[in-house]
């Protein structure tokens, strides 16, 4: 397809990407990949047909009343959709997609990272190696949890969910889950249901959340749920930092309640909590859940063939809004 369809594209995008997307539309492309203020998306909006935002863009309900008539579909390069207000997109009849199954193995995969570099002490151990302060081998030596045979309740059993629990069972982990509906018994390969997050928290030695940020999850992880974890257990965090009440982690992993934490989504990204810094038992990356050549290529190909959909007139694979 070739159309004269003015798309605007927020970041810097694979080159895959950016090539279907200078064959088949009038892209306003980003090489720079400066993230661009809400004044300057709006100015470079004016008479375009489409954005393709990351989550870095915050589409609230104040910048989507101000976007041109124009604008007639929002193509998320991103599963989340938390950093656009769905309900003003609607109310504006525009189309919102996001791009979801495309990113589960490589989020799926850094949730594993997470959750060993935090039972096996990764971000100290490997300061020590880089800082030349690693001086001697011992039996009480950077001593971690082992995971094996240890029970992972996973919050939000969706597509990402469901490949943690299937590489965590690799690791002979055996798996609870918090759903809001229990998923069909044959996809759940031997994982517990609990319709109760508060019945299931006690039980997990390591919980990591993958479910979306929604105005009923944001918050989730309290000082009260934590607090229902079994001492000395681990939280995981690949789906966003909204989930968890920071102060209350901090507290928690502070006080030895919790063992650690792996994270790899912050409330405030980047401008992150600084005592997650600070705190020798937090194993940190920078969101790169999907960063992988194969999953970000992907995710470009998923929004662009909802974009294909939408100006088509074809109700596209993904929409969300
Ligand atoms: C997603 O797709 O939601 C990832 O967090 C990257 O934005």
């Amino acid at each position: 397809m070739n159309s004269n369809h003015v798309v605007v594209v927020t970041r810097k995008l694979p080159e895959a990407v950016e090539e279907r997307l200078r064959r088949d539309y009038v892209p306003r492309l980003n090489p720079d990949d400066r993230l661009y203020t809400a004044d300057e998306l709006l100015a470079l909006s004016d008479g375009a047909d489409a954005i393709m935002p990351c989550h870095t863009e915050k589409l609230t309900a104040d910048v989507i009343v101000r976007l041109p008539a124009s604008v007639r579909a929002i193509a998320n390069f991103s599963v989340g959709v938390d950093h656009v207000d769905l309900n003003a997109a609607r109310d504006r009849g525009i189309v919102v997609t996001n791009t979801p199954d495309v990113l589960s193995d490589a989020t799926a995969e850094i949730a594993m990272l997470c959750l060993l570099g935090a039972a096996r002490r990764a971000s100290e151990g490997e300061r020590l190696v880089r800082s030349r302060k690693w001086k001697d081998w011992s039996p009480a030596f950077m001593v971690g949890l082992q995971i094996t045979g240890k029970r992972l309740g996973i919050i939000g059993m969706g597509r990402v969910g469901q490949v943690v629990a299937r590489r965590a069972r690799g690791f002979g982990m055996q798996v609870h889950y918090h759903n809001r509906r229990r998923i069909d018994p044959a996809l759940e390969q031997g994982a517990t249901y609990h319709a109760s997050l508060d019945d299931m928290l006690p039980l997990c030695s390591v919980l990591s959340l993958n479910c979306p940020a929604t105005p009923e999850t944001i918050g989730l992880m309290d000082s009260r749920r934590i607090g229902l974890l079994p001492d000395g257990a681990i939280v995981v965090n690949t789906a966003r930092g909204a989930l968890v009440d920071d102060d209350a982690l901090i507290a928690a992993l502070r006080s030895g309640k919790l063992y650690a934490a792996g994270l790899d989504v912050y409330n405030n990204e980047p401008e992150i909590h600084p005592e997650y810094r600070e705190l020798n038992n937090t194993f940190l990356l920078p969101h790169i859940g999907s960063a992988t050549r194969e999953t970000r290529d992907a995710m470009g190909f998923r929004a662009l063939d909802n974009l294909d959909a939408i100006f088509a007139g074809r109700e596209p694979q993904d929409r969300v809004a």
